[in-house]
């Protein structure tokens, strides 16, 4: 299913101010992949998400995308040219209706000529039928499907989730992530979920990168993690 590169991160140091949080961080992804990063609390997982958007400015190293360096690429051409994130948290309007965040999904990244609601509605047809509701009335895991729904209708090729298990009721868990299998394979999509739920990575992931203090120190397998050892170690459980 993988094919040619779609994202390389070489070298990668980010940070706030003087503090570097990612240190010299290297990997590939590849079209079509489903990578997984993990690793525990704190160790820079969405540091290196919002630095891939261009959320955080890139302090060494480079991020090629499609073979072109992204470091002099603002973040609203970044979601342009076809990267979608899905901030931890979610980054609802939770006071607007969820037809109106789909719409605004336009705003926060995207290419709003392409939109396609009934695509979004055929992976949460829940989201369909709650059009006039608000937001932040719904459920953690029908917000969470919002929150993915926002970022399709805007056709990336590449989506970034950051911890989407979070707030979600356990059984919902592998549902959202036979979904996302679905998206990749329906919508050619290629993603990267940051994750520490040990189920939502093991229906998800192609393979998983391991981060500590900014760096990376494993791949593994998502089976490898059937080991409880392997598990309490990379993951904050
Ligand atoms: N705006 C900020 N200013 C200064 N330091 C920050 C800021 N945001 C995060 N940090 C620090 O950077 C480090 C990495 O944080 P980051 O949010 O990337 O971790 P994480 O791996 O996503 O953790 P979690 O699993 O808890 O979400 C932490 O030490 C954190 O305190
Ligand atoms: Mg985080």
């Amino acid at each position: 299913m993988a094919g040619r590169t779609l994202l390389n991160v070489n070298k990668l140091r980010s940070g706030y101010g003087n503090v570097a949080v990612i240190n010299g961080l290297s990997f590939d992804v590849k079209e079509g992949e489903i990578v997984a990063i993990v690793g525990r609390n704190g160790v820079g997982k969405t540091t290196l998400l919002k630095t891939l958007i261009g959320e955080l400015p890139c302090q060494g190293g480079d991020i090629e995308f499609r073979g072109r360096s992204m470091n002099a690429v603002p973040a609203a051409e970044r979601a342009q040219l076809g990267i979608g994130y899905v901030p931890q948290g979610r980054g609802l309007f939770t006071g607007l209706s969820v037809e109106d965040n789909l719409r605004l999904g336009k705003l926060v990244g995207g290419r709003p000529k392409e939109m396609n609601f009934d695509r979004v509605y055929g992976f949460f047809p829940i989201l369909k039928t709650r059009l006039s509701q608000i937001a932040g009335t719904m459920s953690g895991g029908q917000q969470q499907q919002l929150s993915i729904g926002r970022i399709l209708i805007g056709n990336p090729s590449i989506m970034l989730l950051d911890e989407p298990s979070e707030g979600i009721q356990p059984n919902i868990v592998q549902e959202i992530g036979e979904i996302i299998r679905r998206i990749r394979t329906e919508e050619k999509l290629t993603v990267i979920i940051v994750e520490q739920n040990l189920d939502l990575i093991q229906a998800s992931a192609d393979r998983c990168i391991v981060i500590d203090k900014g760096a990376i120190v494993d791949e593994i397998l998502p089976s490898d993690l059937d080991d409880p050892e392997i598990a309490r170690k990379y993951l904050a459980i």
